[in-house]
């Protein structure tokens, strides 16, 4: 008997019996304007500039802080604690600080007046969420190997053919169309821009969704 895992990695099952497994990648109900999205971001990146947090060709604009502290969004607080394994022994390291991600609770001034505070009150009535950012990865780009302490919300604001974000051993394209995904961040993960422009996602941090 075939089992649905054999199908995913056995070439001789029959090609309509190959299955990939992208429960990993949960597309939402809900969905924004993607015009009115683009925008946003247009009107944000004129009043604040990517941090970069300590990596390259990574960047973040913190759309959400802890109430009445603008340092909650400053330097390594732009990306939090991760797990990675960085060589060949294959040991898993920790990186970076632990953030109070239900702390997160106020939406930045600067941006009120953008399309992403109505997105962040949809959003924060329907799920549980920590931080809200605009994440940039650069071109020809990828972050390490690594999981993070949560799911994540992502909304693909500009995006290209070759931003492949990677979960376990499943690869997915999201589309800059205005959908929501919720990705099983919990798992080792990568996210790649094989394109010539940046990618831009809406990424949020989600406290109270679970994958099987
Ligand atoms: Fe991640």
């Amino acid at each position: 008997m075939i089992t649905e895992s054999n199908k995913v990695i056995n070439l001789n099952a029959k090609k309509e019996d190959r299955v990939l497994d992208f429960s990993d990648f949960q597309k939402q109900s809900i969905k924004f304007d993607i015009d009115k999205l683009q925008e946003a971001y247009n009107q944000i990146v004129k009043i604040k500039k990517f941090e970069d947090a300590g990596v390259t060709h990574f960047g973040a604009i913190s759309l959400t802080q802890i109430p009445g502290d603008p340092d909650s969004i400053k330097g390594n607080k732009a990306r939090g604690i991760f797990w990675t394994k960085p060589n060949k022994t294959g040991k898993e390291v920790v990186r970076d600080q632990a953030i109070d991600e239900s702390s997160y609770s106020e939406f930045v001034k600067d941006y009120e007046n953008t399309y992403f505070k109505e997105v962040h009150d949809i959003l924060s009535k329907k799920y549980k969420l920590g931080r809200m950012r605009i994440l940039l990865k650069e071109p020809r780009s990828t972050l390490s190997w690594h999981r993070d302490p949560e799911p994540r919300l992502h909304i693909p604001i500009i995006t290209n053919p070759g931003c492949i974000m990677v979960i376990d051993n499943v690869a997915k394209h999201m589309p800059a169309d205005g959908s929501v995904w919720i990705t099983n961040n919990t798992k080792y993960h990568n996210a790649f821009n094989g394109g010539e422009e940046n990618r831009i996602h809406l990424v949020a941090c989600v406290l109270d969704y679970k994958f099987n």
